[in-house]
């Protein structure tokens, strides 16, 4: 279906302003925002307008009682300036999972995935050509009924925002895993991005961070023994040739895009994937006997993120020299290519956005 989006482009772009090659993270957003409202059981006046603040009254819902959700996702140029979206279709699938598990209404995919594309046709000259840059796209919704008492909100806002970013992590992370603090447990809403998870995680990490570690390795919440996931990361861990990376059945792990990419890509180049259960005592033992050859995070954010050690029960844990982890490296360069649209995509995961206008 194609909707009716009314499109009213802002005459102030502040794209003159912006140095591609000293972009600060998260801080820098492009010049329109995509807008819609949810009232009366159905997503209505749907517009692109001008970047700008949001205006809510003090009891708006989602203030109070988190009724929020988000997604993220990059689009990069293929090298002869076509914006690329990389599976836009999965993220549709999870913004609308983290919206089931929050009570909240679905957004149709097709508005979804319509609505960036013509949010990126306005803004595509802030796609950055910079390498290891790219535009990020920040779809959320939230509750915004002006109300008190905890019950579903009747109305949402469900907006769409791009911001240009650099790179990312620039050096192998530091792991602290702790049973000190949960994150997810079986029943609540770890698979969701939804922003309570993250408000959850802000003081173990901080407190991790002082102690010299970059991210949680965050552990179940019932025996503190099985790994889940790191910052906003899913974990692989090649032990012996074999790569393992927890499973997320119990709905305690976001499912992470990049993650479902890497077992694709592993599987086609013929290697041993485990999606299962992985303990930290498993990890362990590996590392002792010197099985383990890579342990990296994946996430749209970094791609991949070496882990360097991770620190357990007053042990650190040294993990292989990054320079000889020929795999993890060899994943990240596949799918920054496909989704630069510099190497053939086999899997179909790249999608073109048509440029109406001259570039
Ligand atoms: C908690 C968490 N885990 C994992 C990921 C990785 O997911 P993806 O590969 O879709 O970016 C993210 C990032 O979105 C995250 O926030």
């Amino acid at each position: 279906m194609k909707y009716n989006i009314e499109v009213n482009p802002t005459n102030n772009s502040k794209l003159s302003e912006l140095d591609f090659n000293n972009i600060p993270f998260g801080k820098v957003f492009s010049d329109h925002m995509f807008v819609a409202d949810y009232y009366d059981g159905a997503w209505r006046d749907l517009r692109i307008e001008a970047y700008q603040p949001l205006s809510l009254t003090p009891a708006t819902m989602v203030l109070h009682y988190a009724q929020t959700i988000f997604e993220g996702m990059k689009v990069l140029k293929s090298p002869d300036g076509i914006p690329l979206l990389f599976r836009p279709e999965m993220h549709a699938k999870r913004f609308n999972r983290s919206a089931h598990r929050m009570a909240m209404p679905d957004v149709p995919e097709d508005l979804f995935e319509q609505a960036i594309r013509e949010l990126i046709q306005l803004d595509y000259k802030w796609i950055p050509d910079v390498p290891e840059s790219a535009l990020y796209i920040r779809p959320f919704m939230f509750g915004n009924d002006p109300y008190i008492g905890v019950r579903p909100s009747d109305r949402y806002q469900f907006i769409i925002f791009t911001a240009p970013v650099g790179s990312y992590y620039a050096d192998p992370v530091k792991l602290l895993a702790t049973s000190q603090y949960v994150r997810a447990v079986e029943g609540g809403t770890g698979f969701a991005k939804t922003g309570g998870n993250y408000a959850a995680s802000l003081l173990p990490q901080k407190e991790a961070r002082a102690a010299g570690f970059d991210q949680i390795m965050w552990l179940d919440a019932v025996e503190h023994k099985y790994i889940h996931e790191c910052g906003t990361m899913n974990i692989f861990i090649i032990i012996d040739g074999k790569v393992i990376t927890p499973a997320t059945e119990e709905g305690t792990i976001l499912e992470g895009i990049t993650r479902d990419t890497f077992i694709h890509l592993l599987r086609a180049s013929g290697y041993e994937v485990e999606i299962r259960p992985v303990s930290i005592d498993e990890l362990i033992e590996a590392v002792d006997a010197g099985k383990v050859q890579d342990m990296f995070g994946s996430g749209t954010a970094a791609v991949v993120a070496p882990i360097s050690h991770f620190h357990y029960k007053g042990t650190t844990y040294e993990l292989p020299e990054v320079a000889n982890r020929t795999i993890s490296q060899q994943l990240k360069k596949d799918m920054n290519n496909i989704r630069s649209g510099k190497s053939e995509d086999l899997f179909n995961w790249v999608k073109p956005i048509a440029l109406a206008i001259e570039q």
